[in-house]
């Protein structure tokens, strides 16, 4: 397995004559959590979007595996900034419905399904079809539905922008275990500070555009982490200070 599950180098984004992602160069290793940081319309959707080829890049190259990004290859989910469930079909079924696209075995499917639904505790929820259920076991349905097609690669726009502090607390504790139990390496932007420290092991920030990585931190503390241990708050206070977005 190679070191670097994504290699970003010398990338640079431009609509027309403005110039979003400037030269951005790093790595992300096979199995890291990184949490992205940045101001709004600094151009963090726009790397996702470049990553996954919904954009062409103006210079530069990003690698999975050490190759082009090859989606008919490699086994990349991403979580919309809008997310959205089928409105049509039951929790099972969205769930199901990335493994069908795949072409997954009805055996694999089903074992793959049933794992996924008990770990984001939405057994009991199954039938349901989204509009009865809350925005929460939405978000679950959605992260489910990325789960269950085993991703090398997770990427997460700003899932948790919506929701009240204590939802949000919750989820992100299940990502955690979620990433814990898989190999999965995650990307996840975030223009919350408190949030990027909360879950990543290096945060990258961002600056205003034109866009460059201002710095890469490591984060050492353990999990489960506490937002208002000592050592969380230094940490927090160092990014604050570092970057001065207002
Ligand atoms: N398809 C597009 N065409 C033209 N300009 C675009 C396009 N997509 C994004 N932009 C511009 O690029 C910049 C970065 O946008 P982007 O959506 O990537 O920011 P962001 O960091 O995700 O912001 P937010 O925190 O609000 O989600 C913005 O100035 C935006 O107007
Ligand atoms: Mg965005």
């Amino acid at each position: 397995m190679m070191e670097n599950k994504v290699e970003v180098s010398h990338l640079t984004k431009k609509f027309g004559d403005l110039l979003v992602l400037d030269d951005l160069s790093f790595n992300v290793k096979n199995g890291e959590f990184l949490t992205i940081v940045g101001p709004t319309g600094c151009g963090k959707t726009t790397f996702l979007n470049s990553l996954t080829k919904l954009y062409d890049i103006t210079s530069g190259e990003i690698l999975v595996n050490g190759e082009p990004v090859n989606l008919k290859k490699h086994n990349i989910a991403y979580i919309f900034q809008e997310y959205s469930t089928m409105p049509w079909l039951k929790v099972e079924e969205n769930i199901r419905f990335g493994l069908e696209i795949k072409k997954k075995s009805e055996e694999e499917i089903k074992r793959s399904v049933d794992w996924v639904i008990k770990m984001v505790g939405l057994e009991e929820y199954r039938d349901y079809y989204p509009r009865q259920l809350s925005a929460s076991m939405l978000q679950r349905v959605v992260i489910a539905r990325a789960f269950a097609t085993e991703p090398e690669l997770l990427l997460m726009d700003e899932p948790y922008g919506q929701l009240d502090l204590e939802l949000r607390f919750k989820l992100e504790d299940e990502l955690i275990k979620l990433w814990k139990k898989t190999n999965t390496t995650v990307i996840f932007i975030t223009h919350n500070i408190e949030e990027a420290v909360y879950l990543g092991e290096n945060i990258m920030v961002l600056t205003n555009k034109p866009t460059r990585v201002k710095t890469i931190i490591k984060n050492p503390l353990p999990w489960p982490r506490n937002v208002s241990d000592p050592e969380f708050i230094e940490l927090r206070n160092k990014i604050t200070d570092l970057i001065k977005w207002w």
